[in-house]
């Protein structure tokens, strides 16, 4: 399985248009290379590198896609004047920075879009997405991830997207917020927010994409203790750190986002498991680990977890 990341940074990228941090300060400058830029957060994954499911459809899509010619079709084999490698859309919640993509692929409909029913009112009410686009060839086809029935083995059930061989999905529900435009916000209820199990049915490889969480669960524990990889919400590197640098008045709790240092922090769950990668994704700009000087960044190096960068690439084989 190869997992590419399209975007690492939390919603506003790296920089962001109209902050001047220390982070975004250095992003703009060229010059030196402490913090890169980054998109916001995207992934890709796939079994054979042909045929890609994009998990998340970040507002940078286009860029994205763009820049990452595993996404685009062989034309001397297809002759095909138009496609796309990407066969499918996962979507993790109903964040601004996880599905208005959606508006991006609009030249490329019809598509098929998993997500949880949560996330498909959000959608299609408070952030109409999904009938706004009907507009353009029918629009998304909307798959459910049923999170409410369980399988056998007392787990939700997973699921494969269409035309992705050999991967298979398992949504596990997170403890997190709902946008703020969302009837959930500050009440979410499961669905709101899933964490991927994504499982190379050949190999037995698999990785844990969870993006948005507050808090572990129990749920996430088993899956750490089964993966080979895992891709996790990195967003603050402390949960006030937006109100004490005066940039927004809101906790990374208020946001259902974890932090990255102390106890609770997400270092201190990753320590807990041996995995053969551990990488941080979903970066806000105010966050210290974007700056490769910086000591936070060596905190994390000494402890072999990564910072992901945009076009990153992990092969589990
Ligand atoms: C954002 O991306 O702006 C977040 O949704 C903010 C929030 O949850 O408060
Ligand atoms: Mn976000
Ligand atoms: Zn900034």
């Amino acid at each position: 399985m190869q997992i590419l990341v399209l975007g690492s940074g939390a919603g506003g990228g790296v920089p962001q248009w109209n902050c001047h941090c220390q982070n975004c300060r250095a992003a703009r400058c060229s010059s030196n290379n402490k913090v890169i830029e980054r998109t916001q957060s995207s992934l890709a994954v796939s079994a054979d590198g042909k045929s890609w499911a994009l998990i998340n459809a970040s507002p940078d899509l286009r860029q994205q896609i763009n820049q990452t010619p595993q996404l685009w079709p062989d034309f001397s084999q297809t002759g095909l004047t138009r496609g796309t490698n990407i066969k499918g859309i996962v979507l993790t919640d109903s964040q601004i920075d996880h599905s208005l993509g959606l508006m991006i692929m609009r030249e490329g409909l019809p598509m098929d879009v998993y997500c949880t029913d949560i996330v498909y009112q959000d959608l299609s009410v408070s952030l109409p997405i999904f009938p706004v686009m009907q507009h353009w060839h029918g629009g998304y086809r909307r798959q459910a991830i049923d999170i409410d029935t369980l399988a056998d083995d007392g787990n939700p059930h997973s699921f494969t997207v269409d035309n992705i061989n050999g991967i298979r999905f398992y949504p596990i529900p997170l403890y997190s917020n709902a946008p703020p435009y969302s009837p959930y916000r500050d009440k979410p209820v499961p669905g709101n927010n899933i964490g991927l199990k994504i499982v190379d049915e050949v190999s037995g490889k698999a990785v844990f994409y969870a993006p948005g969480i507050v808090e572990s669960n129990g749920d996430v524990e088993a899956a750490l203790a089964e993966v080979d990889c895992a891709i996790l919400d990195a967003t603050l590197w402390r949960d006030d750190e937006m109100i004490q640098g005066g940039f927004s008045q809101k906790t990374g709790k208020d946001m259902g986002h974890i932090s990255v240092d102390g106890d609770t922090g997400v270092v201190s769950l990753l320590e807990r498991f041996d995995l053969e990668h551990k990488i941080l994704i979903h970066i806000n700009n105010t966050n210290p680990i974007l700056d490769e000087t910086s000591a936070e960044y060596q905190f994390l190096q000494a402890r072999d977890i990564v910072v992901a960068k945009d076009g990153m690439v992990i092969e589990l084989q």
